[in-house]
């Protein structure tokens, strides 16, 4: 996902799938390919995972551009959940900011809170909303397939949520982290998590001490057995998604299952924020579930308010493949007004 000719729309855009059949001349064969799910993974008989994007690896750091410090945290050491903790420039303790747990795209296969994409996405947010962010590093599938995903990133949030009492050994969190202002964040795969992350808030978290304010996905990986908008007319996308599903949660229990379809989630009305806000792009293959998502917390009864912006002429997560474009500076604006709100 770096650089124009990698990006994942360009490659959406051109993505086929290529099921190969037993019965192909490559049957029984080690090197037969499984599945292939075009940009992020290709999977072999003889048990090789090729990864097309999301592979890269920058340190934390102090980043020199924005000033933002990172630092790595192990959250479970025997799972190898991890994060990327990050402090803008000045912050002080004694001034609380607000505080991000961010969940990073990839199609559940794909990325790390480590990639450069992401890292570089951290810096500028955290510099832009003056924030303190937690940008959670889950399992991907399929060698660790759904829920591991949720399961990780709920361990994650519980690990940072553990420190608003002041307890929990990181000062990044006790000192600087404002509790009472958190938000969630996530794009595409992230997206869902962090959606599904603010369902448990609103079932599990009763402390007084922390306040979930709001969400924002950008381009929510949300699919369902009914097609929704116009997506019947794009069999690409149609194909992605389901192969997708299938191959990132082989128990599901099909595409309506709620943490696939808000729309079937019965828990919807608690979800738990007052406040989101959802991207898309205009030629994403994926904008209709935004909107949907919209309609559907609505429809709900939920007590919030959710708004969504429609980027004319943009594809999928294109202000993380394209950020220093002038359509994602001004989504990065918002997004900090966001926060700040
Ligand atoms: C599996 O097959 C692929 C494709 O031929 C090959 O690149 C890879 O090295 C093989 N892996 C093993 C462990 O043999
Ligand atoms: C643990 O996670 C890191 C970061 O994603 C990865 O590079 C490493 O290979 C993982 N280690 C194991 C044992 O899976
Ligand atoms: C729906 O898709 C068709 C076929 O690609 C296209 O001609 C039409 O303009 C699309 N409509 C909307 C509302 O996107
Ligand atoms: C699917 O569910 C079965 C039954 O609960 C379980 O034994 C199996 O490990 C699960 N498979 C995966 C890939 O999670």
């Amino acid at each position: 996902m770096s650089g124009k000719n990698s990006s994942v729309f360009f490659l959406l855009s051109t993505y086929t799938l290529h099921l190969l059949l037993t019965t192909s001349f490559a049957a029984n064969s080690d090197n037969e390919i499984l599945y292939d799910i075009y940009p992020f993974i290709r999977v072999y008989r003889n048990g090789t995972i090729q990864r097309f994007i999301g592979q890269g690896f920058l340190p934390a750091s102090t980043d020199p551009r924005t000033g933002v410090q990172s630092k790595d945290v192990s959250i479970a050491k025997d799972l190898n959940v991890s994060a990327r903790i990050y402090l803008p420039k000045n912050a002080h303790p004694g001034h609380k900011i607000p505080l991000l747990i961010y969940y990073h795209g990839g199609g559940f296969f794909t990325e790390s809170a480590f990639s450069p994409t992401y890292h570089n996405h951290m810096n500028s947010l955290v510099a832009k909303a003056n924030i303190v962010a937690v940008s959670v590093n889950y399992r991907l599938a399929p060698e660790h397939p759904l829920p591991i995903a949720y399961q990780d990133s709920w361990l994650a949030l519980k690990w940072v949520f553990h420190h608003s009492s002041g307890k929990g050994g990181q000062p990044w969190l006790t000192k600087y982290a404002d509790f009472r202002r958190v938000y969630l964040g996530g794009d595409s795969a992230g997206g869902n998590i962090a959606h599904n992350m603010a369902i448990r808030v609103g079932l599990l978290v009763s402390d007084p001490d922390i306040k979930v304010k709001g969400m924002f996905l950008n381009c929510p990986g949300f699919w369902g057995k009914r097609r929704v908008g116009n997506e019947s007319a794009d069999s690409n996308r149609v194909k992605l998604s389901e192969a997708i599903w299938l191959h990132a949660y082989p128990n599901i229990t099909g595409l309506d299952d709620p943490l696939v379809n808000p729309g079937m989630d019965p828990g919807l009305k608690t979800l738990g924020c007052r406040r989101v806000l959802v991207y898309v792009g205009g030629n994403d293959g994926l904008r209709f579930r935004g909107w949907y998502y919209m309609q559907v917390l609505k429809r709900s009864g939920w007590d919030g308010i959710v708004k969504v912006v429609e980027v004319k002429g943009e594809g999928h997560v294109f202000n993380l493949n394209n950020p220093t474009t002038p359509k994602a500076i001004a989504m990065l604006k918002a997004l900090a007004s966001f926060i700040n709100q």
